[in-house]
């Protein structure tokens, strides 16, 4: 069955000469069964009129912001019901708008108030393309978990060779269609995720933490939900936005972040812990604030705090639990050590020594290891590309024959 049937596509359109395109990718986009709207950037309306996709897609174009009456509205709100939201052409000008969240045209209108899969397919000139700015914005995009499918080489508009076409429409519609197909492969799973640092108060003003961002379990959490996953986010203290459609549960300290784990974790049938817990905590948390009292040093007592890893792992019923392994040194061997320990299912080791990657970065290079002889080695990529492929490596474990997961005793 084709993964277009049935699906509501809003198709935003921006102004470059490649939009006369975007009539022949409605139109095949539609032949795949899927219902389509289209949106349009001023700049469009300068290579196609409204008039002409409305006629293609038999339904009304958004092209016009200050226009009278709710139809503004209107179109968010039909826009927001999309399965998928696609802008191609996207020229240098739409995509600024949408790295940098501006809201003044039909499309970055519509982006800004979406929070389905998006899918974009830039075209403009080879130069533009090449341009840092352009590389920085299209960087952007991709870490808010955007698709895009890159220009071609080839001849452009305005005479050079080079990349800026418009991708191949077949390509864009098998991007589609996988993209699609993804954000569906989770359907009916529920995944627990952890995230960010633990905090243990000493007194009360100052706490222990660690550099923990918080970003790797937010991109899970938010590449599950948009793969039709129900997310439960358990979340130490970040400063991101919560993930839009997730369930976030906050707490501070490890004995917190247990709890919620433990009360979470029936029922579903994933957990990733990307947290990064704490190890250690302050054996007495003192009820006024230390003072300095002339003394030169302070010795603080610390206890450990408990392994909640650990502790999943002795449960009789426990989903597929997958942990996370920053390390300093012998990073594989203290890995597989540290799965083998905890009982994981798997494990994500990356190298913390590393510049430029790991705590606070978009980016992280790790190695996933479901065994002795099973890993693999991921080239450095975006948080939320590592979430997206660890997610397909999950997936196949999940889905069991009789609706039963592998070593798992009760019914899916
Ligand atoms: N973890 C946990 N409970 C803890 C500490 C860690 O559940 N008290 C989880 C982390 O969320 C992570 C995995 O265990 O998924 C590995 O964490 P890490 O800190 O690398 O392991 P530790 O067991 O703390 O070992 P180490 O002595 O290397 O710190």
């Amino acid at each position: 069955m084709d993964v277009l049937k049935g699906k509501r596509i809003a198709l935003g359109v921006s102004g470059g000469i490649a939009a006369y395109k975007a009539a022949e990718l409605l139109r095949l986009m539609q032949r795949s069964g899927a219902e389509v709207s289209v949106i349009m950037t001023a700049g469009a309306k300068q290579f196609v009129t409204p008039l002409t996709f409305e006629a293609l897609s038999g339904n009304p174009v958004y092209h016009e912001i200050f226009e009278e009456g709710a139809g503004r509205m209107e179109h968010i709100a039909s826009a927001s019901k999309a399965d998928l939201l696609m802008v191609a052409p996207l020229t240098a000008n739409t995509l600024a708008k949408m790295a940098q969240g501006l809201a003044d045209d039909p499309v970055s209108i519509t982006y800004s108030a979406f929070s389905g899969p998006v899918l974009v397919a830039p075209a403009m000139n080879d130069q533009m393309w090449a341009h840092s700015a352009v590389r920085d914005n299209i960087r952007t995009l991709k870490a808010r978990g955007v698709t895009v499918v890159p220009p071609e080489s080839g001849e452009l508009a305005c005479g050079a060779i080079g990349p800026g076409r418009l991708a191949e429409l077949d390509t864009i519609l098998d991007a589609v269609k996988s993209r699609l197909a993804q954000s569906i492969d989770y359907k009916g799973k529920r995944v627990l995720v952890t995230a960010g640092p633990t905090r243990e108060p000493i007194d009360p003003v100052r706490f222990i933490s660690n550099h923990s961002s918080g970003k790797m379990g937010y991109a899970i959490a938010d590449k599950a939900r948009l793969r039709g996953a129900e997310v439960t986010l358990i979340s130490g203290p970040t400063a991101l936005a919560p993930p839009a459609g997730v369930r976030l549960l906050s707490c501070e300290r490890v004995a917190e972040m247990r709890d919620l784990v433990l009360k979470n974790i029936t029922d579903c049938d994933v957990l990733v812990m990307t947290a990064a817990v704490g190890d250690f905590a302050p054996r007495e948390i003192e009820k006024e604030k230390i003072k300095k009292r002339g003394e030169a040093t302070l010795t603080l007592e610390m206890t450990q705090t408990p392994d909640i890893l650990k502790e999943v792992s002795t449960l009789e019923e426990k989903p597929f639990v997958v942990g996370f392994a920053a390390e300093s040194e012998n990073i594989l061997q203290s890995a597989l050590e540290k799965q083998e320990r905890k009982k994981l299912d798997m494990i994500v080791a990356n190298d913390i020594s590393a510049p430029g990657i790991g705590f606070q970065s978009d980016d992280n290079q790790v190695t996933l290891i479901s065994g002795p002889d099973e890993q693999e080695t991921w080239p450095r990529m975006l948080k939320v590309e590592i979430a997206d492929r660890l997610l397909d490596r999950i997936l196949p474990s999940l889905k069991a024959p009789l609706g039963m997961v592998p070593g798992r005793e009760r019914p899916l």
